[in-house]
């Protein structure tokens, strides 16, 4: 996943204009899946009439769908809950109801601590049994302080509402699709085995039919979502072990779905399979994000991410071949305990050898209960801030490499949403740029042919082409 502890704006806000109707807040951290999960929150809220608002103040139940893997990630969420206890206070002193819940990764590891540390909370819930969101609802206005935080005793998906077609094509014209959940890589630094449990695949027809109903809505893209996309497996129709490339192969049969993506991978799971897709369907996009971490074999040991450099570049050059025009990004920590300068500069030099289109690249930060906390030699905040630096100051110039190569090119896009100006829209590279372009909104969904003709800092410019 690519995490990004910053704010996600609610990607289920809805125009809440019903005044008799609850309405739901909920406001988003961490990574992709904590989106999807958002907006099946919503869903299933929305079957017991809540609409979903973008704004705080006018909502009747604040959920905060929070993240772990960092400290600061799970700082925020202690913060936030602080200025809801304030509004909380004002609320009831106009006799008005504001309900609180926690859902996602803090509230899996931490549980009842957080009705310890905050006494707004209503309640608490687990990113595997937010299906049962409505009842612990419904106990909360009886009183109680629910804490639900099993692990999947029943899977949440047969649970879900499905909203109907308008309310899916509502949302856009891509879309996340979870189709695997869980880690058992147990990297040394990462909470995440512990937040969202061991991995499971979500069965190929329960996949095959949200896919489906995306398709049907007009959705044009899906990127495929887990912890590890690429461990996925399932039992194919000959009752034959499926593995992520052939699932892929599948989902490019579904009519109207004219693009696939999907994130994100471990190095270790991407299989002969997967890579073939990858030469082979037109409509798996050219992007691939591959975490490596570090560079050096020693650090990557003791991260247990069970490959060396080498391997990681060996596999990246197979990926070339197959498909050459794909582009990588990564992830990246920087000053995991007992990195040296040399190790450090190990990373630099995988990364250009590798030349990232995109990467995300943090700090390492102790996080409590994994095995990375309890090594010595922790390395110093300003060796770590410096090295940061450092990195991101060659990542990025990479970035912008790859976007001024794409200059002069022609490719399709997908138009996505209205752009700044009237008359412009914003479209989607192969390479998950954003494009700005001269098109009417009627084109939403439509897939056209461009010569790239300059960069942004953050987008590119396009114009069009008849083809
Ligand atoms: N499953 C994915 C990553 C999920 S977490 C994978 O295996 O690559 C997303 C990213 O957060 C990780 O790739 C890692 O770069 C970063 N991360 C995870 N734990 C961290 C920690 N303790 N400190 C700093 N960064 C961390
Ligand atoms: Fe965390 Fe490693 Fe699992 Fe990724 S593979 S989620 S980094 S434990
Ligand atoms: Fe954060 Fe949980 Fe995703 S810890 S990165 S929200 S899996």
């Amino acid at each position: 996943m690519t995490d990004q502890t910053t704010l996600i704006p609610n990607p289920v806000a809805q125009a809440a204009d019903r005044t008799n109707t609850r309405k739901v807040f909920i406001k988003t951290y961490g990574c992709q899946m904590n989106v999807y999960d958002s907006v099946r929150m919503g869903d299933a809220l929305a079957s017991e009439g809540y609409v979903t608002t973008d704004r705080a103040e006018d909502a009747d139940l604040v959920l905060l769908n929070t993240c772990h893997i960092r400290e600061k990630a799970a700082d925020k969420v202690y913060s936030a809950l602080g200025r809801l206890r304030d509004m909380k206070k004002e609320r009831n002193a106009e006799g008005r109801e504001l309900m609180v819940g926690v859902t996602g990764c803090v509230a899996q590891a931490e549980g009842e601590e957080i009705l310890r540390r905050s006494s707004a909370v209503d309640v608490v819930i687990g990113p595997q049994t937010y299906h049962r969101l409505p009842q612990a609802l419904k106990r909360a206005r009886q009183g109680e302080r629910v804490v639900d935080t099993d692990y999947a005793v029943e899977d949440k998906f047969e649970h879900l509402p499905v909203p109907d077609k308008k309310v899916i094509r509502s949302r856009g014209v891509t879309s996340f699709l979870t189709v695997q959940e869980g880690c058992d890589k147990f990297c040394t630094f990462c909470v995440v085995p512990y937040t969202r449990g061991s991995e499971v695949s979500r069965p190929l027809a329960q996949i095959l039919d949200e896919a489906k109903q995306l398709a049907d809505a007009g959705v044009r893209e899906i990127t495929l979502l887990g912890q590890n996309v690429n461990a996925w497996h399932g039992t194919g129709p000959d009752g034959s072990t499926w593995g992520l490339g052939d699932l892929l192969y599948r989902l490019a049969e579904i009519p109207g779905l004219a693009r696939l993506r999907y994130t994100t991978s471990h190095p270790r799971d991407m299989d002969d399979r997967l890579i073939e897709a990858h030469r082979d369907l037109r409509a798996l996009m050219p992007y691939l994000h591959l975490p490596v971490q570090a560079g050096s074999d020693r650090v990557l040991k003791a991260m247990n991410r069970r490959h060396t450099a080498e391997e990681y570049i060996r596999l990246i050059e197979r990926i070339r071949a197959a498909r050459p025009d794909i582009a990588l990004s990564g992830d990246f920590i920087v000053g995991f305990p007992g990195e040296t300068d040399a190790e450090f500069e190990d990373t630099l030099k995988l990364v250009e050898t590798v030349r990232y289109a995109q990467s995300f690249s943090f700090k390492y930060s102790t996080r409590p209960g994994t095995p990375g906390a309890e090594l010595g030699s922790q390395v110093a905040e300003e060796v770590k801030a410096e090295r940061l630096e450092r990195l991101q100051a060659l990542l990025l110039k990479q970035q912008h490499e790859f976007a001024e190569s794409c200059v002069g090119k022609v490719i399709d896009i997908l138009l996505e949403k209205p752009g700044r100006m009237p008359e412009q829209l914003i479209g989607r590279s192969p390479w998950l740029q954003s494009v700005n372009v001269d098109a009417k909104s009627s084109q939403i969904g439509d897939i056209i042919s461009v010569r790239i003709v300059g960069t942004g800092p953050n987008s590119l410019f396009a114009e069009r082409i008849e083809r």
